[in-house]
């Protein structure tokens, strides 16, 4: 397969612009920024060297726990379990911790080669770009997939930061392509992208899925066809009304049957099916303030408020990391998920910088996150950690599956949220359009 060529970058911050007088929690100086890009860049980049090939990458670490932290956190018996719950320990010590590596067609092959861009764009290292561009080379076959709606992470979190940074038109083809298969999935009748091919569902579509959309802005900025954006907005209509209940929590998986009406609403990664599982609320957080700012429509935009309002309602973790589901039971070993608190953290920029004034709650809120993230709690040394930026993310614990262990997508979107903030105290807009 042809692969495409990457040019020369032109962007990468140097330095903050000093305070701007936003009235942020912060002083304006980014010298816990820079210390955190720092040591995530030495961090990713010997992650990088050590990875050797290109087919692989790094996902997570698969962790032990114990069954009975399971039925703890689950708050039912062990024998109600999913049966598709995976032992994780390893074979033979039964209690270990084991690097968990993916090929392109994983839903997380972009989120390493997005790291890598992020952290070039905070250091300049040019290094880290000769590794971004690798890694993101790796994600090409992923253009030619059809049996999933995750190509918005692969290929938006990849390609797309590779186009902002080093852009070329070989790119411009693939997120075109790749849109095409994400926009092939989209049913009319229902009104939905339909999320997996697997389980035991008629039309699944969860709420994941708002992340995905912004590759479809991104094909309707490349090709002026606006049918890309409608069935973006579309899928976000249908989703905002069948996905979210009275609080402005919502459902993880939404089943659609053959006439539209929707028929099921679970939870596959959360505690039980009216849970607020975080990470779920992180997706609807975040992608509700992307097409609010994709579209400028103030229906998504007050969506997008109310989940965050919401969150910050119900986050009851001390140090703003969130456990690993809202309704989880707080006991000393519930795990946290510092995913979750990287998506939040990042959408909260988005959302707080397109309200004015009223926007400053959610900054502030997201750069505490943002800081403890930062810091030695969760934060690796370089060397650590298998390798990975972050510590302490669940994956999904009612599969026994990545529980308080590093995950790549939280390094990306801590990442992100770094640069973002920093665009923030900058003066500039946190989010950065590629393909304008
Ligand atoms: N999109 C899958 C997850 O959040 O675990």
């Amino acid at each position: 397969m042809k692969k495409t060529a990457l040019i020369i970058p032109f962007l990468v911050f140097t330095a903050c612009a000093g305070d701007n007088g936003s009235g942020s929690v912060d002083d304006g100086s980014c010298a816990w920024i820079d210390s955190a890009a720092n040591s995530a860049a030495v961090q990713l980049a010997m992650t990088a060297g050590a990875i050797e090939g290109d087919s692989l990458f790094p996902r997570s670490l698969h962790t032990d726990y114990s069954l009975e932290q399971l039925e703890q956190q689950l708050e039912i018996p062990v024998s109600e379990f999913k049966d598709e719950i995976v032992l994780m320990q390893h074979p033979e010590t039964n209690r270990y911790r084991t690097p968990m590596m993916v090929k392109y067609n994983d839903w997380t092959s972009g989120f390493f080669p997005g790291s890598l861009w992020y952290a070039y764009e905070l250091t300049g290292k040019p290094e880290l770009m000769e590794q971004a561009a690798r890694f993101t080379n790796m994600v090409f076959p992923v253009s030619y997939m059809t049996d999933t709606h995750d190509l918005g992470f692969m290929v938006g979190c990849s390609y797309g930061n590779a186009y902002r940074l080093a852009p070329s038109d070989s790119i411009k083809e693939i997120v075109v392509r790749t849109a095409d298969n994400l926009a092939g999935r989209f049913d009319a009748t229902k009104g939905v992208i339909r999320s997996w091919d697997f389980g035991p569902w008629n039309y699944p579509v969860i709420i994941d899925n708002m992340m995905n959309l912004r590759l479809l802005f991104d094909a309707y900025r490349i090709t002026g066809d606006k049918r890309y954006a409608q069935t973006a907005m579309t899928h976000a209509n249908t989703t905002m009304a069948n996905h979210f209940r009275p609080d402005y929590t919502c459902y993880h998986v939404v089943s659609y049957d053959n006439s539209g009406r929707a028929e099921r609403k679970q939870t596959f990664q959360g505690k039980n099916d009216d849970s607020a599982w975080a990470r779920g609320q992180a997706w609807a957080l975040y992608g509700y303030s992307e097409i609010a700012r994709e579209t400028g429509d103030t229906a998504y935009r007050n969506h997008a408020v109310r989940i965050a309002d919401m969150f910050i309602d119900r986050n009851t973790a001390p140090d703003r990391i969130p456990y690993w589901d809202l309704d989880a039971p707080v006991l000393e070993a519930t795990p946290r998920d510092a995913s979750a608190a990287a998506v939040v953290a990042s959408g909260m920029l988005d959302l707080g910088s397109q309200l004015g004034e009223d926007g400053r709650r959610y900054i502030d809120y997201a750069a505490e996150i943002l800081r403890t993230l930062a810091s030695a709690d969760y934060m690796a040394r370089p060397g650590g950690n298998g390798g990975f930026v972050l510590m302490h993310s669940t994956g999904s614990l009612p599969h026994g599956s990545e529980i308080d262990t590093p995950l790549n997508y939280a390094d990306y979107y801590f990442l992100e949220g770094l640069v973002r903030y920093k665009r923030i105290l900058g003066g500039l807009e946190p989010v950065e359009v590629a393909f304008r």
